[in-house]
């Protein structure tokens, strides 16, 4: 059951709790998790590094800095995205502190805002994104949509925020058709804006010839490791579908191939 224990604020979110864990640890590190398009697979790709993570007793935490599209639960915002997470994997932290804006309206991060006449802080972003490190090992963060999203109209984008909190990628892309043309797009826009793409991901993979040769082009143009080819999960029954992508996790995200990554 969804959980909102803080006092709420008028806008629908909530107070943010004093502490977010108990357990203090050394710095922790971060990798931003980049799609080449909305709808690639960011989300459960963050869900699978989470899950590997976990399963390797490292503590770990996802972040999406702005949120849209979030629903209410008993007043509260919460974020799809990282309820698909907590769900795949056992983080325990509260929704609050995974996001720094949430926002209810499905649109870009820089019309969503607007529309609640907010004014993004990205200083926020920054401190609540530190906070998190210092009480995890690592922590995942999911960017919205591609490289060139707005999170503040004419002013701010996806491509600055990665630089902001000073992370390397992994790059989320399509198995399918018109994959090849997106990565090598998004990959030659992040270099010219000096991010490190470390690692690609290809997700929604199917078996077909043609999903083979994406996956070699792409390491071709880019020579950049393709870390995992995760399989398309069709199931319809959600508890299978939860087994059935803990499965793929286990047999497609390498710890190792991680490990290395977040260096
Ligand atoms: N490999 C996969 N197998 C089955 N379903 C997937 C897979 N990858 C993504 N999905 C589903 O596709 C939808 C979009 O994926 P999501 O991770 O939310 O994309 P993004 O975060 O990039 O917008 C979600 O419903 C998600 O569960
Ligand atoms: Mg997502």
């Amino acid at each position: 059951m969804l959980m909102c224990m803080f006092a709420k604020q008028t806008n629908g979110a909530c107070i943010k709790p004093k502490a977010i864990s108990e357990r203090k640890l050394e710095m922790g590190k971060g990798i931003f998790i980049l799609g080449t398009d909305t709808d690639v697979g960011k989300t459960f790709i963050t869900a699978g590094i989470n899950y590997i993570l976990n399963k390797n007793n490292f503590r770990c935490c996802s972040f999406k800095p702005v949120q849209t599209g979030a629903f209410t639960f008993s007043g509260c915002r919460i974020s799809g995205d990282m309820k698909f997470v907590k769900e795949m994997c056992s983080i325990e932290e509260d929704y609050v502190n995974m996001n720094s804006y949430c926002f209810i309206k499905e649109v870009s991060p820089h019309i969503a805002a607007e529309l609640e006449d907010v004014r993004i802080d990205t200083k926020k972003i920054i401190n609540d994104f530190n906070a998190l490190k210092e009480n995890y090992d690592y922590v995942i963060v999911e960017g919205a949509g591609g490289l060139i999203v707005p999170i503040i109209r004419n002013e701010y984008y996806m491509y600055d925020m990665i630089k902001d909190l000073n992370l390397s990628a992994i790059l989320v892309s399509r198995a399918g058709i018109g994959t090849i043309n997106h990565t090598s797009l998004t990959w030659e826009f992040a270099k010219s804006k000096g991010i490190d793409i470390k690692g690609i991901i290809v997700n929604g993979y199917n078996g077909l010839y043609y999903e083979d040769d994406n996956v070699d082009v792409i390491k071709s143009i880019t020579g950049v490791p393709v870390i995992s080819v995760m399989p398309k999960v069709k199931t319809d029954n959600t508890d299978d579908f939860i087994k059935q992508v803990q499965l793929q996790y286990e047999k497609n995200i390498n710890i190792d191939e991680i490990l290395k990554i977040f260096g």
